[in-house]
């Protein structure tokens, strides 16, 4: 039987490989038969992903990805290592919470500098000769959020919307390498991160307000890594510069 979504010999870079869509999105592409590199600032945490990957050929990259002139360095010795790259999931990101009052410079730029800037950073230098090989796919995780918007996420939901603006540009620039670039916006599921929102919203607010409309009830990981993989497959070779939303019906 054929896989449309198969992975087999291609190398793809995770970040955010940790914790939450990034590590399901490691175990399924590894389970599709891609090579892993793993992109986190724990290097505790990435050995345990690494250690229940199957297949072989994975390896681990620990780094802080606020240290933008350092990626160039980082995306060398990992095509050194591991070869050129057929695939980028940036599912690395932070989702800080304040209100637009204490919304200042120093906190816009501190979420920009992981959401956005680093992926602009390893898109680049995964782009530049000899570190990708053809038909590479990059997919960036934005939100739906990007979208609708929410209360105290000025920042977060402004750095979603640059990353689902860049990619219709980058798309169109990297076409002449027979790159492809989209984005995956999810909406709610359960990670760590989203623990983090329900703290700050309160389970009843978070119920009224957004489960009542997600209408497939609380996504999961798995949700967002499959359309991930899709996205870094040749079944999706004929998609570029566009977001793919996966919401349970959230922004319908
Ligand atoms: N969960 C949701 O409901 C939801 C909905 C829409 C969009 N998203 C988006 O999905 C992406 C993943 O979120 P998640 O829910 O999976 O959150 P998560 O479980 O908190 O995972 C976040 C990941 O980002 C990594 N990370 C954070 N700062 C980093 C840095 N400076 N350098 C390198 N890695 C860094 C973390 O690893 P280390 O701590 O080891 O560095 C971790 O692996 C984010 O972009 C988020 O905005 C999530």
């Amino acid at each position: 039987m054929i896989n449309p979504m198969d992975l087999t010999g291609k190398h793809i870079i995770v970040t955010g490989a940790s914790s939450g869509i990034g590590k399901e999105t490691a175990q399924q592409i590894a389970k599709l038969g891609a090579k892993a590199s793993l992109i986190s600032r724990s290097e505790d945490k990435l050995k345990l992903v690494k250690a229940v990957l199957e297949g072989t050929g994975h390896n681990i990259f620990p780094f802080d990805l606020k240290n933008i002139s350092g990626i160039e360095g980082l995306i060398k010795n990992i095509v050194e290592k591991q070869g050129p790259a057929d695939g980028l999931a940036h599912c690395a990101g932070v989702g800080d919470m304040r209100p637009l009052q204490v919304t200042n410079f120093d906190f816009i730029h501190e979420i920009m500098l992981i959401n956005f800037y680093s992926f602009i950073e390893l898109t680049r230098t995964i782009s530049k000769k000899r570190n990708y090989n053809e038909n590479t796919s990059i997919v960036v995780v934005s939100s739906a959020a990007s979208k609708k918007g929410d209360k105290s996420k000025t920042a977060y939901c402004a750095s979603k919307g640059a990353l689902d603006s860049s990619i219709r540009s980058i798309a169109k620039e990297l076409a002449t390498k027979r790159i492809r670039v989209n984005s995956v916006l999810p909406g709610f599921l359960k990670t760590e991160m989203y623990d983090l929102y329900l703290e700050n919203v309160g389970k009843d607010s978070f119920e009224k307000n957004v489960l009542s409309h997600q209408y497939y009830g609380m996504g999961e990981p798995i949700d967002a890594a499959n359309a991930i993989a899709f996205l870094l497959s040749d079944a999706s070779k004929f998609i570029t510069g566009t977001g793919l939303i996966v919401d349970g019906g959230y922004l319908s």
